[in-house]
């Protein structure tokens, strides 16, 4: 039986970590100072700790300068505005990101909106937003960037593809959406609430699966020879003997391989490519506000 191609994002992050590299040397040596990252951590999540710490280490790795800063989980919304409103003045600092999700008691959207647009490489701010809704240049959520970029390297032109996108958080399902809509794709929206998901995700050429359930996706639900990116990334409880569970995406690998052209796996798929856009990001920004 033949087999889905597997689509290597741990290999095309590291390939864009480089070309960023090359491009953030020629940056500091025209600018007179690197790029800079300012990354904001509020509490001790230890999934968004070994995050941030990746950030910092791949930032410096690139050439640019890192700027870490850790909050206890008491931060007050008021000091933690203070803290982005410091950044957005800071001209050492190119890009700034708030680690998500922020402990309970604050507000995510206040914050977010708080971030100057010409530092927002999360591409989170409204800004950022209704520009890309509009169809104009700005900064691009991460992971949806990521993806895409996966998708045309693999596929090339993605005009009049068929779409389907499971899941419509701000991070990833919406703006992955209208990218592919950017693409000329014919773009659908799962979610929790569609009826017969299966056979929405059937008629699919592109799935995008970011829905945060551990292998949803069915060989069943998908069409012979589409293209599925896998942006969960889940624990399953540990079996006996085992220290930690499996990690696995939304999609069930297995099930999925016989089936797919190609798809990315988990980890080494989608995974990687959301801090190497992040650096990419910040090289852009960083243009812009030296320009
Ligand atoms: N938490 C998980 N992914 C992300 C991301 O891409 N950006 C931010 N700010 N927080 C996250």
């Amino acid at each position: 039986m033949s087999q889905a191609e597997v689509i290597d994002g741990k290999a095309f992050a590291a390939g864009l970590r480089e070309r960023v590299g090359v491009a953030a040397a020629a940056f500091a040596a025209k600018a007179g100072r690197k790029a800079g990252l300012a990354v904001v951590l509020v509490g001790d999540d230890p999934a968004s700790q070994v995050y941030v710490r990746s950030k910092g280490k791949q930032t410096v790795e690139a050439g640019m300068a890192s700027f870490e800063h850790k909050l206890p989980a008491a931060t007050t919304q008021a000091d933690l505005i203070a803290l982005v409103e410091q950044l957005n003045a800071d001209p050492a600092v190119d890009g700034i990101l708030v680690q998500l999700p922020l402990p309970k008691h604050l507000d995510e959207q206040a914050v977010v909106e708080r971030i100057s647009p010409n530092k927002d490489v999360d591409g989170l701010t409204p800004t950022s937003t209704g520009r890309l809704a509009l169809g104009l240049p700005g900064l691009v959520p991460c992971t949806p960037l990521g993806c895409l970029m996966l998708l045309k390297d693999k596929l090339g032109s993605l005009s009049g593809k068929d779409a389907v996108v499971i899941g419509r958080s701000i991070l990833v399902g919406k703006p992955m959406a209208q990218l592919l809509l950017a693409e000329s794709c014919t773009v659908t929206i799962a979610h929790s609430r569609t009826q017969n998901l299966p056979d929405v995700v059937r008629r699919a050429d592109i799935v995008v699966a970011a829905v945060g359930r551990p292998e949803m996706v069915k060989g069943d639900w998908i069409k012979p020879g589409a293209t599925v990116i896998d942006v969960g990334i889940n624990r399953l409880p540990a079996l006996e003997g085992e220290n930690r569970g499996r990690l696995v995406g939304d999609v069930d690998y297995e099930d999925v391989l016989p089936v797919a052209g190609a798809i990315t796996p988990v980890p080494g798929g989608v995974g990687p490519m959301t801090i190497a856009v992040l650096l990419r990001n910040t090289l852009v920004a960083a243009h812009r506000n030296a320009g």
